[in-house]
């Protein structure tokens, strides 16, 4: 993100956001996520503007399709865009699914790099399947390359009658796509820790020995950045078995998909973290790493925390406030430590009280 990208805010300018919750416990989290932008947004002298629009199978039951012209055409205008989930089994007959809806939006904004940072929470141990001494302090950022790939090649579909039946995904790279892409995942090696693993099948596919390729050509222009390159059946083995070796992730949308939820379940739980996509000229896209969760819907029991973490990461990328990203994550983090927490964490307590715990502990800190 450069300043160019940044809204002009702090001048009495109200951030705009296009909030489109979606699908399950999309619409519960996402207000969850609002009620905390709203109590550390106040306190810095920012406000924010939140307009609300269907995407997924919300969409499909209103107007036929999974992402409204409308609903992108405001996602494109605001600041930022806060999207809950989509999907649902409701949907699994229908002609389109909801997921078109977010690849469509994802390429409509341009959102080409998707951030995943995986960071285990104390007080979370119990939940991971790793032992702790394997955990403590395992802090990963994965940078899933995500309007390319298998999710949008050329030819795609079914073809022919039972049984003689035939399906087809075409998985296809440019290296533009993948320079992009790295380049987003150097800049941010550059500022943590300064190693870059580079995930792909080189031994197997064509567009991971180009991916392979050009990683080669960019990494003298980093030569601070220690570069490994790392088979992907061989990254989901020793992702378990030695978590704290990584630092930047970096790989394409497919693998990214797939590692990124074995990398949650290391910190115990999916309901916790937090994604930004963006890189393009549209504004940047924050969604919670988890799923619709239809089991969970309307019962106020849905987790809100990977909400509330996403909202963080808008405030550091989208609005520059580090200051602000920080105190949600402190937020966050304290109430997983001292609860109260949600029935996925052990808890008891619902939605709204650990939004309001969250909401509590943000305010401590500022009159702190
Ligand atoms: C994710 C999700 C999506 C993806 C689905 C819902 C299309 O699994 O964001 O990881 O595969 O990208
Ligand atoms: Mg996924």
């Amino acid at each position: 993100m450069t300043d160019r990208d940044r809204p002009a805010t702090g001048e009495g300018g109200a951030v705009r956001i296009a909030a489109l919750p979606g699908d399950g416990i999309g619409p519960e989290v996402i207000a969850a996520g609002l009620t905390v932008l709203r109590a550390v947004l106040g306190p810095a002298g920012l406000r924010c503007e939140v307009t609300t629009h269907l995407i997924g199978g919300a969409a499909l039951d209103a107007c036929g399709e999974p992402l409204p012209a409308a609903t992108l055409a405001a996602a494109q205008a605001a600041d930022a865009v806060l999207l809950g989930a989509v999907g649902g089994p409701r949907w699994d007959a229908a002609p389109v699914r909801p997921e078109a809806g977010l690849l469509a939006l994802r390429r409509g904004l341009g959102a080409f790099a998707n951030l995943r940072p995986v960071v285990v929470h104390l007080g979370l141990e119990a939940h991971s399947p790793l032992r702790p001494e394997r955990l403590q302090g395992a802090d990963i950022l994965f940078v899933r390359e995500l309007t390319g790939g298998a999710y949008f090649g050329r030819p795609k579909g079914v073809a022919g009658t039972a049984p003689n039946r035939r399906a087809i995904d075409s998985m296809e790279y440019g290296e533009a796509e993948v320079r992009r892409v790295l380049a987003v995942a150097f800049a941010a090696a550059e500022r943590r820790r300064r190693r870059l693993t580079s995930v792909d099948k080189a031994n197997v596919l064509a567009t991971s020995r180009l991916w392979r390729a050009v990683v080669e050509e960019v990494a003298p222009e980093h030569p601070q950045v220690h570069v490994e390159h790392c088979l992907v059946d061989s990254f989901a083995l020793r992702l378990l078995q030695e978590p704290r070796a990584y630092d930047v992730v970096v790989t394409e949308n497919l693998f990214g998909d797939i590692l990124t939820d074995e990398a949650a379940a290391l910190t115990g739980t999916l309901g916790t973290l937090p994604s930004a996509s963006g890189g393009g000229t549209g504004p940047w896209l924050y969604e919670p790493v988890h799923g619709s969760a239809p089991d969970l819907a309307g019962r106020g029991i849905a987790n809100p925390l990977g909400a509330i973490a996403t909202v963080a990461m808008l405030l550091r990328h989208t609005l520059g406030r580090d200051d602000l990203a920080r105190r949600v994550e402190a937020a966050v983090a304290a109430v997983i430590r001292t609860g109260p927490l949600t029935p996925d964490l052990d808890g008891t307590a619902g939605t709204a009280a650990v939004t309001a715990a969250v909401v509590e502990s943000v305010e401590r800190d500022v009159a702190a």
